[in-house]
């Protein structure tokens, strides 16, 4: 038909097939991507960059993502790249119900699918929201471009009454006094009005923020763009600069599993301790091992994070807001004061090592990150992998947000089938409970909820508040937000609903807790488990129809990431067949 100017580079991108194209589908694609007002001229061979924007207005935390979208792509052209835009699902904690959790390898299929069907040779993944970067990250893995995460950033800092407040941390809080009769419903509308002052995610170290200090550790953020504010012209810069990198990283051919390999694994887990980063951090975590074909088990997790200490003074475990960790200098601090315990030779997105990316960052002593010398913590205060009779596939603790005394502790179970029935008791100023009692809620896993719900921080009774207990032991095959906190066993597999010993407790059985030791036990014998397994056959779950009943049925327990069993492993980004 007619000649088109060809890749300037000798092999050229993956888009050539569509675009170079020199017969009916060529002619298809350039004619109709011209509606969107592109000229001849970018149908050079130029590298195709997709920006997948998890904006939504039922995602207020990614909101911005809308504008930030503009900033990656004048990086993107200003390299020589060709910027195009697609929306993705989105899943805003605050709105999705049953829990964002069930959605977040749909998501994940929504990015990996969309990647491979188009003309795309490399991607810039714009995320926030809790689920947002970890289901980009699982999608991603499975295509392998070239890829390059901007974080929504944290939203602007809050205070109550000349107070700081964080997001979800001090929900709980408040929610807790007004329950007691601490505060009146006037305070508490008066903190819903002022707590979420722009768009963003949480401004504490929750799960978002949390995922963007992972991609960052993992290689797969510029330096230093995790902690940044979402209103903060800085993060317009990043990721501008971030659009010009992508259309390197497409040049260079560095694809995602170059960077995210065993040894980056093991520096998010470290840089995880050593900023108290929240226990979904594990779920995601292996599930994009599971994608990227990287060996990853909950034990790594637990040796790697053990020897690092708590640097990060932010809430829900401490004190500071994520705008004084962006000021203390961000995670390029932290990473190069435990840069003795990282694989300083991992290769990330800059196309430096992770020691040659912190070499010259300084430390300007800011309180919100601490020393080696002068930690938050010790060491020894990061997620715990706990195993036992009660949890043979293993349980998490994150130990930084629970009460010291409470780690080494044995009582009587009191068992709960549902957040409702818990609800209920809990407010019953005649419970039967004591400071001691182990509250467990089961049937709140993968997928009995089904999809792992947040709900393991269990409100304390109110019959104990009146007595001015803060933290009891509780223990759930259910999940709790990042910005919760309390000692707290959670993740327990495998799940009540698929027969899990946690499905045969019953009230008044004592637990032993001992996370030293890392054990989770019930002082019920064999024999006697047994017993209650006849007796108490497992329940088939309904089929259901459409994603739930797909979810329902190929979901993998939380030491595995909680991702579908057919969606591990990739597919790659060969060019698919040309319907045309
Ligand atoms: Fe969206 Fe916390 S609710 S980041
Ligand atoms: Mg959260």
């Amino acid at each position: 038909m007619f000649q088109r100017k060809q890749s300037p580079s000798s092999e050229p991108f993956r888009s050539a097939a569509w675009l170079q194209d020199q017969g009916k589908a060529g002619f298809i694609a350039r004619s109709h991507l011209r509606a969107l007002g592109l000229p001849d001229e970018v149908f050079d061979g130029r590298p195709v960059v997709g920006i997948a924007n998890s904006f939504s207005e039922l995602n207020p935390c990614n909101s911005q993502l809308r504008t930030l979208a503009e900033h990656v792509k004048r990086g993107v052209i200003a390299a020589g790249g060709l910027p195009l835009e697609f929306p993705t699902i989105s899943l805003g904690e605050p709105l999705m119900r049953p829990t964002t959790m069930l959605f977040r390898n749909l998501m994940a299929m929504d990015v990996e699918e969309t990647l491979r069907a188009n003309p795309v040779d490399a991607v810039v993944l714009l995320g926030g929201c809790d689920k947002t970067i970890p289901a980009q990250l699982m999608g991603a893995a499975s295509v392998d471009l070239p890829t390059l995460v901007v974080p929504a950033g944290p939203m602007m800092s809050s205070s109550y009454r000349g107070e700081p407040i964080g997001s979800g941390t001090d929900i709980w809080r408040f929610t807790e006094e007004f329950r007691v009769g601490r505060m009146t419903g006037g305070q508490l509308a008066e903190v819903e009005g002022c707590m979420s002052r722009s768009a963003g995610t949480c401004m504490t170290m929750g799960t978002a923020s949390t995922m963007a200090c992972a991609a960052e550790a993992l290689g797969l953020a510029l330096p230093g763009t995790a902690a940044i504010g979402a209103m903060d012209a800085r993060r317009q810069v990043a990721a501008e600069r971030s659009g010009r990198r992508v259309v390197e990283l497409a040049r260079e051919g560095l694809t995602m599993s170059r960077i995210v390999t065993r040894d980056s694994f093991e520096n998010a887990v470290r840089v995880n301790a050593a900023i108290g980063g929240s226990t979904n951090f594990v779920l995601h975590l292996l599930a994009i091992a599971g994608r990227s074909g990287v060996e990853l088990s909950l034990d790594d997790i637990d040796a790697w994070g053990s020897d690092v200490p708590l640097l990060v003074d932010l809430k829900p475990s401490g004190r500071f807001l994520m705008d004084d960790f962006a000021a203390a200098g961000g995670l390029p601090v932290v990473m190069r004061e435990i840069l003795p315990v990282l694989r300083a030779d991992a290769l990330t997105v800059t196309g430096h090592t992770v020691a040659e990316n912190v070499a010259a960052v300084e430390s300007f002593g800011h309180p919100a990150v601490r020393t080696i010398d002068d930690p938050v913590q010790a060491a020894g205060n990061a997620t715990a992998v706990l195993r036992g009779n009660l949890a043979p596939d293993g349980a998490v603790i994150k130990v930084s947000a629970a009460t010291p005394a409470l780690l080494r502790h044995r009582g009587p179970a009191l068992v709960f089938d549902s957040l409702e029935q818990y609800h209920v008791a809990a407010a019953d100023p005649e419970l039967e409970v004591g400071a001691d009692t182990v509250l467990i809620l089961r049937q709140a896993g993968p997928r009995g909820y089904p999809g792992m719900p947040e709900v393991g921080n269990l409100p304390i009774p109110v019959r104990l508040l009146e007595q001015g207990v803060t933290d009891m032991v509780r223990i759930t095959d259910a999940r709790m937000s990042g910005t919760a906190y309390g000692t707290i066993v959670l993740h327990v597999a495998p799940e009540s609903a698929v027969g899990g010993p946690l499905a045969f407790v019953r009230d008044g059985d004592l637990v032993e807790l001992d996370v030293v030791n890392r054990k989770l036990h019930l002082v019920v014998d064999d024999a006697e488990f047994d017993r209650r397994r006849q007796e108490q056959p497992v329940p088939r779950t309904a089929t259901e129809r459409g994603w739930v009943g797909l979810y329902r049925n190929h979901v993998l327990q939380a030491d595995e990431g909680v991702d579908l069993d057919f969606l591990r492993g990739g597919s790659g980004h060969a060019v698919p067949a040309v319907p045309f």
